[in-house]
């Protein structure tokens, strides 16, 4: 058995997958954000080893058979987010999460200072990513950057605990802006503008290598066989990646969770920093992928779902059915949603934006505002997908992965909006676990399940005869980002 593990923003999920690829267990624990103040967003790593120990003993009573087989884990987890240890492995404070807004002004410095390393590091520094932190935190807490011996990613906080080993894997390393995409080597000019040197960083792995055994204590503690081999593991989006068989040039998701992504697999770095794009590491050596990264996904419709008081997303996407059936051509005046409500990654790289409902009439009614919702994430992926494919990646056709997938409705739309098919997959709820379950079973040597699929349970086809409403609409929804960034510049003003 291969345990995975994903450290997810808003769960810890794990999966207990035998040699064949099938899934023979699972649990899941729900972890706590913190935002002590607007726009900014923590988690404390010690909640995170608690969710583990949690997930574990809930698969260990379940499937106890299973669990004693363990031979392998592969961590998935959160990108961008820093865990700070001092030198004796403590943790100085929270850690800053990959939606924290604090580190824009860093960001933009950064980005002034030091034009050229973007295309080294394969992004523009954005508030999101780890390096504008820690330089956030040179300026705001000196003392607890001076405690500062060692800077991990989220899920190598779990390694440590696991194995007693600070590492992190180069898909991982690749979202802290530290590192050179192209030699999957740390970039020490990068690290020096950030006030930090190559001691502070761990040791680097690629996602499928052996990193180590889990310590006898917590083996003994959390019911584990003996030498149990912990793999590199990854960031989740190329984890995913690797959970639904995306590791070759060209193979395309999308995924829409908490935040939203569309991702294409390439066999060489192909970056568009100056885009917006993200040009990062694969989970798999000589691999990269471009990614279009939007900040709210699934987390619009659930913030919709609230606000016009339906009991949860299924009961909305109901009404929006009912009331805007996709064969229908929709009218260019109907309400348009722009679901900026944390800031914009690609293409804007704008975190202080926040998001609008326009259009807005007397008869404008739940249907319509819920429709709107689905269409302005998929128009902010349309608007991720130029931005992914003008560096040269291809994006042919998308897997969908994420809670948004469950919706056939909103698969459609978006197939309609980006001129795509999309492929909605069984068990991709659980993507990010599957594929570290896949990066474990390769640390030790079995490699049989990294080129699998997970089977496709619905083809969604472009309907031709929506693209001329559907332009007309995009065509409004791009002219109006202006407005509403000129709005919050005015706010500050
Ligand atoms: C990717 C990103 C998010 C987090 C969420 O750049 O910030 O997808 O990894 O888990």
């Amino acid at each position: 058995m291969s345990l995975g593990i994903d450290l997810g923003t808003s769960e810890l999920k794990t999966v207990l997958m035998d040699r064949h690829g099938t899934v023979r267990g699972q649990a899941s624990v729900r972890i706590a954000t913190s935002c002590p103040q607007a726009g900014w967003s923590e988690q404390a790593p010690h909640d995170w080893w608690a969710a583990c120990i949690q997930a574990l003993a809930q698969l260990r009573a379940s499937w106890p058979q299973e669990f004693e087989q363990i031979a392998c884990i592969g961590l998935s987890g959160q990108m961008h987010g820093s865990v700070l240890l001092d030198s004796d492995d403590a943790v100085i404070r929270p850690a800053i999460l990959w939606n924290d807004a604090r580190a824009d002004a860093e960001a933009a410095a950064l980005a002034i200072d030091f034009p050229a390393y973007a295309e080294v590091t394969g992004s523009l520094p954005m508030a999101g990513l780890t390096a504008p932190k820690l330089l956030w935190l040179q300026q705001h807490e000196p003392a607890a950057f001076a405690a500062i011996a060692c800077v991990l990613s989220p899920k190598d906080y779990l390694r440590l605990r696991l194995t007693g080993i600070k590492l992190t894997d180069i898909s991982d390393a690749a979202g802290t802006l530290w590192l050179d995409i192209a030699s999957r080597a740390w970039f020490p000019p990068m690290l020096a503008a950030c006030g930090l040197r190559l001691e502070h960083m761990p040791p680097l792995a690629e996602g499928d290598a052996a990193t180590g055994t889990v310590l006898a204590s917590v083996a003994d503690k959390l019911g584990l066989p003996a030498n149990v081999v912990v793999a590199g593991g990854g960031g989740d989006n190329p984890v995913s990646a690797v959970g639904i068989g995306a590791v070759n040039g060209g193979d395309s998701f999308i995924s829409l969770g908490t935040s939203a992504a569309i991702v294409s697999v390439t066999e060489s770095p192909m970056g568009n920093p100056a885009g917006g794009v993200h040009s990062f590491c694969h989970a798999l050596p000589g691999r990269w992928y471009a990614m279009g990264a939007i900040l709210s996904g699934a987390s619009c419709l659930r913030w919709a779902t609230g606000v016009l008081g339906l009991p949860d997303e299924a009961a909305l996407l109901q009404v929006v059915e009912a009331g805007l059936p996709l064969d229908a051509a929709i009218a260019p005046s109907a309400p348009l949603f722009l679901p900026y409500l944390s800031g914009e990654r690609t293409p804007h790289n704008d975190p202080q934006v926040r998001g609008a409902f326009l259009q807005l009439g007397h008869d404008s009614n739940t249907a319509q505002l819920g429709y709107a919702v689905l269409e302005g994430v998929a128009f902010a992926l349309r608007d991720a997908m130029a931005a992914v494919t003008s560096t040269g990646a291809v994006v042919p056709h998308c897997m969908l992965v994420g809670g948004g997938a469950r919706s056939q409705y909103w698969a459609q739309l978006l197939a309609n909006v980006l001129g795509r098919e999309m492929r909605t997959l069984h068990n991709s709820e659980l993507s990010a676990s599957l594929g570290a379950a896949k990066l474990g079973f390769a640390a030790i040597g079995d490699t049989r399940l990294l080129a699998t699929g997970l089977p496709v349970k619905n083809t969604f086809f472009p309907d031709a005869a929506q693209s001329a409403a559907l332009s007309i609409r995009y065509g409004r929804y791009r002219s109006l980002f202006p407005a509403v960034q000129a709005l919050h510049q005015l706010s500050e003003g």
